[in-house]
């Protein structure tokens, strides 16, 4: 996957990246979607199952076609997912013991202090106002209900950032690209698919928790599956992390 700027487009990602998605939904059942990619099944989905148990009513906000809410689903959690894509949502709602809800992630149509867990995969990076998303997700969940967030890792991921080999030099290693510097792109992911993407460093991420109210748990930084590297995936990969995961609490009151 290649990242791009293309400066002479001239609008700005706007908060409703549905559209955007919903074009490019049939791409996304292709190359990602459940079953298709080793980071989800072996790493992620698991992981999220984990760390919601004890969960009993659980959110999963940008849901995509449902991958991470099915298995919720499916090891006895009662899973919304909340999708503003039709087609995606569509799927994810057929799913037996999810409830899609075509809605985006800054408009929740949950009650306040409705949900046990939330779950957001991969999501807030196409999420311009990620302030008022975290703010609903504080608000939907009850006190003491937690927060497993994913991110593609700020640091490592910001534009820019890929494997560089200098064949003259024989050096190659992990370039960081704009990691300081907030930002916004069009990410070219396929042939034609473009979508938007915010970059934003750590410390954006943290002080939103910190705004919405929400207690940092546990930050893990996992190292990809065997699976990953199986399928062709850099080895850099195992010394630079791909993925962060931040698990945040609404405090109980
Ligand atoms: C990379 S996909 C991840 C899907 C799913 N979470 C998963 O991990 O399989 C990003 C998803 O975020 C959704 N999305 C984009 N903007 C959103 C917004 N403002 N609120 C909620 N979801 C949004 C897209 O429609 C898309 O389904």
């Amino acid at each position: 996957m290649s990242k791009y700027r293309n400066d002479e487009r001239p609008e700005h990602p706007n908060d409703d990246a549905s559209a955007a998605w919903e074009t490019h939904a049939e791409w996304w059942l292709g190359e990602v979607a459940t079953g298709l990619r080793p980071e989800y099944a072996d790493q992620m989905i698991p992981l999220a199952v984990d760390l919601l148990a004890g969960c009993r009513s659980v959110v999963d906000v940008g849901a995509g076609e449902g991958q991470v809410a099915r298995a919720l689903a499916e090891t006895g959690h009662d899973a919304v997912a909340v999708e503003p894509a039709a087609p995606l949502v569509q799927l994810a709602d057929r799913h037996p013991g999810v409830c899609g809800v075509r809605a985006a992630a800054n408009d929740l149509p949950l009650g306040n202090g409705s949900v046990d867990g939330a779950v957001a995969s991969l999501v807030f990076e196409h999420i311009l106002d990620f302030q008022g998303a975290l703010d609903e997700i504080a608000r939907v969940l009850r006190p003491g209900g937690r927060f497993v967030w994913f991110l593609n890792h700020p640091l490592t991921q910001a534009p820019g950032s890929g494997w560089v080999e200098d064949y003259i030099s024989d050096e190659h290693g992990w370039r960081i690209g704009t990691y300081a510097v907030a930002s916004h792109e069009w990410e070219m992911l396929d042939n034609g698919v473009e979508l938007p993407f915010f970059h934003r460093p750590l410390s954006q991420y943290l002080n939103g928790l910190i705004s919405a109210s929400l207690e940092l748990e546990t930050m893990l930084e996992p190292t990809p599956p065997e699976s990953f590297f199986e399928a062709g995936g850099n080895p850099i990969h195992r010394v630079i992390p791909r993925l962060m995961v931040l698990v945040a609490r609404r405090p109980a009151q």
